[in-house]
């Protein structure tokens, strides 16, 4: 089989991992591999080259893609991006794909499987919010990432009696912020799925300075909803109104917002820190490379054995495969049970 592999939408560490494993696990069953630039644009453009030994090696430790991504929507209303894609598919010769993304990425994959596309997704996010898998890989190195720079701050917040707050990633999921937040031991952490006032943060932080704290951590995905009152309207979160193909505004700024309102309403002296893409950059932590090698290997035993419409998944320890509808039809956001954990140790 000629199976085409492309990486779509945010990068993410680990991303060489799963090209290399699927790659070199294909070759072993005797198949070809293109890989496929810049994501679902690569489709468009007819952009691809072969994926040989040569093409993969040394790349298993290094962050980003050598496919490169896009965050192109083949389904956006309006173009006619889907049927040209397909066209391509079949003049490029290919017998099977395999789509590295995360939700939208993976929401096209299962678009074109439906309409006759032999499509096997794999799971990539450093957000960590695709059901059907415990994990994805990149967020393991995501939360590594911001955990050192949380210890970091905890001695420049404590020599200076500040307030630090730390903006994450995380859109719709506050994974991110709540896992770097426990090993960081934030003083509070603010995620979308549990909307929040600056009045409940500054109490929080109120009781711990009177037990004689002079500092505190908070973390913040770029995604939570902080409000001035309980009322929605005064919502403090700033958005870039610009829009992705998929309609996603650009967040980021929340943790600036946040640290002048809780400078006014407690009179600590705070200030913020945004950690952006540094979290997604550079080389993938030893379990990413290792789960997104996984991952790699399953894939192209899935295109082997012709089990399509299907996306790689972690499950416990082992392995697995479920549907792409499974993995797309809902996000997997924090449950309460999971955030109460957490909030046990806030103050
Ligand atoms: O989905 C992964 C993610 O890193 C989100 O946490 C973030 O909102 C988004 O991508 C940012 O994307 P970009 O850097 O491409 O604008």
């Amino acid at each position: 089989m000629k199976i085409g592999v492309l990486t779509g939408g945010g990068d993410c560490p680990g991303l060489n991992a799963v090209i290399r494993g699927a790659v070199r696990k294909a070759l072993l069953l005797g198949h070809e591999v293109v890989g496929i630039k810049n994501g679902w644009r690569g489709l468009l453009d007819k952009n691809h080259y072969t994926l040989d030994h040569e093409a993969i090696s040394g790349i298993l430790h290094r962050g980003g893609t050598i496919l490169g991504s896009s965050r192109t929507n083949l389904y956006e209303e309006g173009k006619n991006y889907y049927q040209q894609a397909i066209e391509n598919y079949k003049a490029m010769g290919l017998d099977a794909l395999i789509a590295i993304g995360g939700e939208d990425t993976l929401g096209v994959a299962a678009k074109l499987y439906k309409d006759g596309i032999n499509v096997i997704g794999v799971p990539k996010t450093i957000d960590n919010d695709l059901s059907g898998t415990d994990y994805t890989f990149g967020f393991d190195t995501a939360i590594n990432i911001a955990t050192e720079a949380i210890d970091r701050l905890h001695t420049t917040a404590e020599s200076h009696n500040r307030v630090l707050v730390v903006e994450v990633m995380g859109r719709h999921a506050g994974w991110i912020a709540l896992h770097s937040g426990l090993a960081g031991g934030a003083d509070i952490t603010l995620i979308p799925e549990k909307p929040t006032t600056i009045k409940e943060i500054a109490a929080v932080l109120k009781q711990r300075h009177d037990r004689g704290k002079t500092f505190s951590i908070v973390v913040a995905s770029e995604g939570a909803k902080v409000t001035t009152e309980s009322d929605e309207d005064s919502s403090l979160v700033l958005q870039n109104l610009k829009k992705d193909s998929f309609g996603h505004v650009a967040l980021g700024g929340v943790g600036n917002i946040v640290a002048d309102a809780i400078e006014k309403e407690t009179g600590f002296e705070t200030r913020a820190v945004v950690l952006g893409h540094i979290q997604r950059g550079g080389t993938p932590t030893a379990y990413d490379r290792v789960l997104g090698s996984r991952f790699g290997i399953k894939a192209a035993e899935l295109v082997e054995a012709g089990d399509f419409g299907k996306m790689t998944a972690l499950r416990g320890t082992k392995i697995v495969s479920v549907s792409l509808d499974e993995a797309v039809g809902t996000l997997k956001t924090v449950d309460d049970e999971t955030y109460n954990e957490a909030q046990t140790l806030f103050g």
